[in-house]
């Protein structure tokens, strides 16, 4: 099937379209971030939900009030930031702790990146969502999901090498996110990170230009891989 006989009998839109986004996904350590900075040099305007709700749980962060107020004043450091470990070890001690968390969390993400792109000067937005399809309503948000891909046991090299872990807790991590296969399933477009950063490039190269043609169209994007 080709784009434009598809689309050439579209009705227009009754209201202007939202920008086109992408969603950003993959397990950690396949090469998110890598990704990111490569479509921003091209010209996309990255929207970064880690980066968000770590400023939303940062020195006067616009969550802490709501955290405060659930948690108690002593999950804030002197710096008025999260005080991370004294989560995380509420977090493991009782999990229904992490649902309380994530409900003044995950509103406050959508709405600042909501907001963020709606200011973008990109030709089109990326949300970089790294549990795209495990939290929140991410995919009925973004007109293609974007899947960074690699085997499991890079994934454990890179991020053991990176962060310094043990393979456990690499794993545990992992254990706690969709399983590679899941995730190329439900993904609409694949880039393959098993090799060297240079393999990178074609396929951002390419994707590039599918993206630049879906921010110029106002009809339905097709939603089978490409
Ligand atoms: N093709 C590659 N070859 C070698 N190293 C790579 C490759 N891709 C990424 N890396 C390295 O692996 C690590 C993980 O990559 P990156 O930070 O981009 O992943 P991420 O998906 O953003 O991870 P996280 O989920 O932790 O945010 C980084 O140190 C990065 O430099
Ligand atoms: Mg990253």
């Amino acid at each position: 099937m080709t784009m434009s006989a598809d689309t050439a009998a579209a009705p227009p839109p009754a209201v202007s379209p939202a920008p086109f986004a992408v969603g950003l996904t993959g397990g950690i350590g396949c090469g998110k971030s890598t990704v990111a900075d490569m479509f921003a040099a091209r010209g996309a305007t990255i929207v970064d939900t880690d980066q968000i709700a770590h400023a939303l749980t940062g020195p006067g962060g616009d969550a802490m009030a709501a955290i405060v107020a659930e948690f108690g004043a002593e999950f804030a450091a002197a710096d008025g930031a999260l005080d991370r470990a004294r989560m995380r070890a509420l977090v493991f001690a009782e999990p229904a702790a992490k649902a309380r968390l994530e409900a003044i969390l995950h509103p406050r993400i959508r709405d600042a990146a909501l907001a963020a792109a709606a200011t973008a000067t990109g030709s089109y937005v990326i949300y970089a969502v790294p549990l795209l399809f495990e939290s929140g309503s991410w995919r009925a948000r973004v007109a293609r999901v974007l899947a960074v891909d690699c085997p499991e046991s890079l994934q454990i090299a890179r991020v053991m090498a990176r962060n310094g872990l043990p393979e456990a807790q690499v794993k545990a991590i992992m254990a706690t996110q969709v399983p590679r296969q899941l995730r190329r399933e439900l993904a609409d477009d694949i880039v393959s990170n098993e090799g060297d950063i240079a393999d990178l490039a074609p396929q951002i190269e390419r994707l590039h230009d599918l993206y630049l043609a879906f921010s110029k169209r106002t009809t339905t994007i097709p939603s089978q891989r490409l």
